[in-house]
C-alpha cells in the first residue's frame, strides 16, 4: 500500500495532510525518513513513526483501555470528559468506539474498536463472553447474598431473573462477580436487589484477557492472538 494511503487509513488526517507529513520528512520507516508518498510497503506487521512517535499498522483497530474514574463512555459526554480524550488523535480520527459502556465512576477494562462487525459481535447478547467485576460494597456481604446473586435476582425492567455466572466474596465488603450479559447498571442493580450497595466498581477482565499491568488512563493494542481469549476467531 502507498505510504500516504497507509497514513490516511490509520487516521493521520486527510489525504492531503498525510502527503504533507511525508513531504515534510516527518515519517520514518525502520529509522529512515521516507519522503515519497507513493513509496509502497506491505501492510502486514508494518510499523512506522510520525514525528518520532512509533505506530503500528492495523487494518482495523482493537485497543484495550484502563478506564479511570471520572470519564464517560459516551461520544457526547455530558458531565465528564469522554474516554476518547485518553486516546491519541489517529485512533479518534479513525472512529474507534467503546465496546459497551462502563459507568462514569467504574474503572477498568474497556475495549474500543473501529471495526463495526466486531463491535456488533462483542456487544451482541448472543456473545456470552464473561466479564469480571471487582465490587466494593457499602454493607458486609454474606453467603446468602452470594447465593442469591448466583441463583438470579429480578431487576426492575425485566421479570426474567439475571444471575451471576460466578460470584465469591473477596473480603468483608467485596465481591468478585462474573456476568455474561451487560444490562444497564447491571452490577449496581444486582447489588441493590440483595439489599446492598456498590461503593466502587472495577472491571478486571473480559473472557481470558485481563488488564495485566496496564496503568489507569493508558491503552494498548489487542494482539491478533489475544482475540481467542475474547471468544473471537483468530486469523
Ligand atoms: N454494571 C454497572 O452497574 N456499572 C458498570 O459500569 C458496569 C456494570
Amino acid at each position: 500500500m502507498r505510504l500516504a494511503q497507509i497514513l490516511f487509513s490509520q487516521g493521520f488526517g486527510t489525504r492531503r495532510e498525510c502527503a504533507g507529513l511525508i513531504y515534510s520528512a516527518l515519517v520514518e520507516v525502520e529509522g529512515r525518513v521516507i519522503d515519497d508518498p507513493d513509496a509502497d510497503f506491505p501492510t502486514e506487521g508494518f510499523s512506522f513513526s510520525v514525528r518520532g512517535e512509533p505506530w503500528r499498522y492495523f487494518d482495523k483497530a482493537l485497543v484495550l483501555l484502563h478506564k479511570p474514574a471520572g470519564y464517560e463512555c459516551s461520544m457526547k459526554p455530558k458531565h465528564h470528559p469522554s474516554v476518547m480524550s485518553l486516546l491519541p488523535p489517529p485512533l479518534r480520527t479513525r472512529g474507534v468506539q467503546p465496546v459497551g459502556r462502563l459507568d462514569e465512576d467504574t474503572t477498568g477494562f474497556l475495549l474500543l474498536t473501529d471495526d463495526g462487525a466486531l463491535l456488533h459481535k462483542l456487544t451482541s447478547p448472543k456473545h456470552h463472553v464473561p466479564k469480571v467485576y471487582e465490587v466494593t460494597l457499602k454493607h458486609p456481604v454474606d453467603e446468602a447474598q452470594v447465593q442469591r446473586l448466583l441463583a438470579g435476582v429480578v431487576l426492575d425492567d425485566d421479570p426474567a431473573p439475571v444471575r451471576a455466572a460466578a460470584c465469591e466474596a473477596t473480603g468483608e465488603r467485596s465481591l468478585r462477580l462474573t456476568l455474561t450479559e451487560g444490562k444497564y447498571h447491571q452490577v449496581k442493580r444486582m447489588a441493590a436487589a440483595v439489599s446492598n450497595r456498590v461503593e466502587a466498581l472495577h472491571r478486571s477482565a473480559m473472557g481470558g484477557l485481563t488488564l495485566g499491568g496496564l496503568a489507569p488512563g493508558k491503552w494498548r493494542w489487542v494482539e491478533a492472538q489475544e482475540r481467542e481469549a475474547l471468544g473471537l476467531k483468530v486469523g
